[in-house]
């Protein structure tokens, strides 16, 4: 029995060292010490030994038994810890890295420059309002006092939809839209997109525009030059100088052009390109509604008065950022997007 114990031991240690998965242990530990062990069932052949020898066989079983059961343990505890070891190395993390940047994005030049009008006007106690980017010709024109024969009706200069519907090439007509639905006091602002067939380094084919029109009982002149001369001072600078020059336009009367003092040279170079020397450029064209415009919307032209001017946006932020190129603002350049 003792030569039959020692086999089992050493086929037992030789067992567990070869073993290198927690399956090949749990195998061996049954049939060491399962119900049908060889370890187990191995008792019954006390018994059959001697007598007097039995104590000291009982002992050396006991002693095979516990360093089998203390192997089988450890087996199971290396096995354990090598393979802890081994996730633990594969999901090792290099805290040290530095982590990926997210890039921010930002709101686009124009949108800037428009939400900073809006802002300027609202606090002057204007509203805002939006129309539709396809007009018909009586809202972009008729109903502006344009006559049938003028030039801006030219398929030249406007994108036709088909032949009553147009890209709208200014903001004006919804001035229209409001005076149609709403009845005065009115101060009201109108940003949006418009469309003229032009194309080079100033103008695009499409560009944006802010309305702003004011109407109510008695505004003159001097409330038009008041309420420009301090969104233009709040745009571009407080001590920026402000202009007025008489223009014409179908729906104001008397028109004016404004200018403000020149943005490079201040009127200080006689070379300046920007302002060709002239130290103006021109901003915005503005004036008092033209009775015309109120009769068409159904107002009483002779209890009624109003001002109103359109700024082209592209221009302002040209001047504001020193941009020489207006076909950058819509070429999607990252590196020119950036830069705001
Ligand atoms: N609609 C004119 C333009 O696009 C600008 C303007 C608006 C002029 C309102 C006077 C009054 O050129």
């Amino acid at each position: 029995m003792k030569s039959e114990l020692e086999r089992i031991h050493r086929e037992a240690v030789a067992g567990l060292e070869a073993a290198s998965q927690e399956a090949e242990v749990e195998a061996l530990r049954v049939r060491l010490l399962g119900r049908k062990g060889e370890l187990t069932t191995i008792v019954r052949s006390l018994r059959d030994v001697d007598p007097s020898d039995r104590p000291a066989m009982g002992a050396y079983l006991n002693e095979v038994k516990t360093d089998v059961e203390q192997r089988i343990e450890a087996a199971f505890l290396a096995l354990r810890v090598s393979a802890r070891e081994r996730q633990i190395a594969s999901e090792r993390v290099d805290v040290t890295i530095p982590g990926r940047r997210q890039v921010l994005g930002h709101l686009h030049p124009i949108t800037q420059t428009i939400e900073e009008m809006i802002d300027i006007f609202v606090a002057l106690g204007f509203e805002v309002a939006t129309g539709p980017d396809v007009e018909d010709d009586y809202h972009n024109f008729t109903a502006l006092n344009f006559p049938p024969d003028h030039p801006a009706r030219d398929m030249q200069d406007t994108f036709f939809v088909d032949q009553d519907h147009l890209l709208r090439t200014h903001t004006s007509p919804v001035q229209i839209r409001v005076m149609e639905n709403r009845q005065p006091p009115l101060r009201v602002i109108v940003p949006g997109a418009t469309y003229r067939i032009d194309n080079d380094l100033t103008h695009a084919p499409m560009f944006h525009q802010i309305e702003g029109f004011m109407v109510d009982k008695r505004v003159t002149f001097g409330d038009l030059k008041g309420t420009l001369t301090l969104a233009l001072q709040r745009l571009f600078g407080d001590d920026t100088r402000v202009r007025f020059r008489a223009s014409f336009f179908p729906f104001t009367e008397p028109s004016a052009e404004v200018d403000i003092g020149c943005v490079i040279c201040a009127g200080q170079s006689s070379t300046c390109r920007i302002c060709r020397g002239t130290g103006w450029l021109e901003i915005l064209g503005a004036g008092l509604i033209d009775p015309n415009v109120f009769e068409a919307v159904g107002y009483d032209s002779e209890a009624l008065s109003g001002f109103a001017f359109g700024v082209g946006i592209e221009r302002v932020a040209m001047l504001k950022y020193q941009i020489n190129d207006i076909r950058l603002f819509a070429g999607n350049d990252i590196r020119f997007l950036r830069q705001f």
